[in-house]
């Protein structure tokens, strides 16, 4: 009988104790496994055994808890089926082969820390455990539908989950995603406010270094930050496959594509162009890179393009004005017309600040939360943004070098798809407008035409002058 059925856990009597390392010539000591273990996203169909998986919640209950109460209850689903009909609920529920549920009672803990932080170090435990046995483990915050999950489970009323841990044979090595600079993050004796990040929406207030950082961090939380509202992706996407084969872009620059979006986008337009982007850091650059179907050569940006005068036929830029400083969109601008050849074209693209846009934007900040991580901005919204006034976007390109070829702007209301997308992330007292705003945008369709102007979405075809 094993420590799990029933017998007391005792530290000298386990696989870890016993030796039993699976994946790794030698048992890694404590320093190697806590730098070493990585988040692991895709698992083989390797099935992990009882004992492996008895082995890590053995290690699961030598966590310290509070007061030592351990008033935990590990919920663990191997079985195919079930992992299947959780999916919907759990992301990669299917797909690794265990997943463990660390539950808690409230009426034992309601308003209390001590659960979060004893179960977390129960999944720190079993993360760490798990990568010296050559598994591959996944602590995951995100449950799409708490209800399935709960039902699935057979929780009573009062059990809640805390954590969600999944675990397999890893079918992927990532690499370790950068840690930030503890300068940044430590304080000796007390709290000094210093470089640590701001929290403001406003781009005046940040440096690109940490926007760079910012971004490496929300890129680094998933999917969830990466999805665009549909018909907005749609209009962009048009828009630059029309502009850029109109000025027959051979070799094409991308400013700051951050997610790659839009360079995915330009990628399947221009199958033939030759890609190149400018971004912040390395990381961000590296997320930008998995998601186009080709390469795509990556220029560091610190305020200067490493590419010579003249060498590209066009350059892109989606919705990054509006994250920079005043004084960094006119230099990334002027930059931009040094490397495009006489005659090429800037396509931007950017959030009027005359549309309905800017509304919603002032609404948000008087009734729901303030911070950058809320910012109102285009989809996907990484770090501060505020929308432009359509003359200063002019002036701006005029001032850096060149002529307005062409306008053209769309969504003078919002569409049905934003609408209901901005109520819902609103503010939950106002989620039931989600429906009539829909149906208003929906109704008002045949008006838009009139008040294009005003539209959400400026686009522009500037040339080199
Ligand atoms: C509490 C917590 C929740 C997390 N939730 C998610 C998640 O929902 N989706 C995801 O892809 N990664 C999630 N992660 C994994 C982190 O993205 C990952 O730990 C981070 O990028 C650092 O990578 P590393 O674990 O390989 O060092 C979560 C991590 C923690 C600690």
């Amino acid at each position: 009988m094993t420590a799990i059925e029933g017998r007391p856990p005792s530290p000298t009597d386990t696989p870890a104790a016993r030796g039993g390392m699976n994946g790794h010539a030698a048992p890694l000591d404590v320093a190697t496994a806590i730098r070493t273990r990585r988040t692991i996203r895709r698992w083989t169909d390797q099935p992990v055994s009882e004992e492996t998986v008895k082995e890590l919640l053995e290690c699961a209950l030598w966590a310290p808890s509070a007061c030592n109460m351990q008033l935990w209850d590990f919920v663990v689903v191997t079985d195919p089926a079930t992992r299947q009909s959780l999916a919907g609920a759990v992301p990669f529920a299917d797909k690794a082969q265990v997943c463990i549920f660390i539950c808690y009672n409230t009426r034992f803990s309601e308003g209390s820390y001590a659960n979060i932080q004893s179960a977390s170090a129960a999944v720190m435990n079993m993360l760490l455990r798990a990568h010296s046995l050559g598994l591959g483990g996944f602590w995951q915050a995100t449950i799409h539908d708490r209800q399935t999950l709960r039902q699935t489970l057979g929780l009573p009323k009062d059990v809640e989950v805390l954590s969600t841990t999944l675990f397999g044979y890893p079918a992927e090595a990532p690499g370790a995603p950068a840690r930030r600079d503890p300068s940044h993050l430590v304080h000796w004796q007390k709290y000094h406010p210093k470089p640590t990040l701001p929290s403001s929406p406003d781009p005046r207030d940040w440096r690109l270094d940490q926007i760079a950082d910012y971004q490496q961090a929300r890129i680094r939380a998933g999917p969830k930050y990466n999805k665009p509202i549909k018909s907005e992706y749609e209009a962009v996407r048009g828009y630059l496959g029309h502009a850029l084969r109109r000025v027959a872009a051979r070799r094409v620059l991308d400013l700051l594509p951050c997610t790659g979006l839009y360079l995915e986008a330009i990628a399947g337009e221009l199958p033939e162009a030759e890609l190149h982007f400018v971004e912040l850091g390395q990381q961000v650059a590296g997320f930008v890179r998995a998601r186009l179907p080709r390469p795509a050569a990556y220029h560091p940006y610190r305020g200067t393009i490493d590419l010579p005068d003249g060498s590209v036929d066009a350059a892109t830029c989606v919705f990054r004005l509006e994250g920079l400083p005043p004084e960094g969109r006119a230099t990334l601008l002027r930059e931009a017309a040094r490397v495009l050849k006489p005659g090429g074209a800037l396509v931007l693209a950017h959030i009027n600040r005359g549309s309905y846009f800017e509304a919603m934007r002032l609404a948000r900040l008087a009734l729901g939360r303030r911070d950058v991580q809320y910012a109102l901005a285009t989809d996907p919204s990484l770090g501060p943004f505020t929308p432009l006034w359509a003359d200063e976007v002019d002036r701006l390109a005029t001032a850096s070098g060149f002529v307005v070829e062409h306008r053209h702007s769309v969504f003078p209301l919002p569409p049905a798809d934003e609408a209901r997308h901005r109520v819902r992330s609103f503010h939950n007292a106002v989620t039931v407008l989600q429906y009539p705003v829909g149906a208003l945008s929906r109704i008002s369709r045949p008006l838009h035409g009139a008040l294009v102007p005003a539209g959400k979405i400026r686009f522009l075809t500037l040339r080199k002058s």
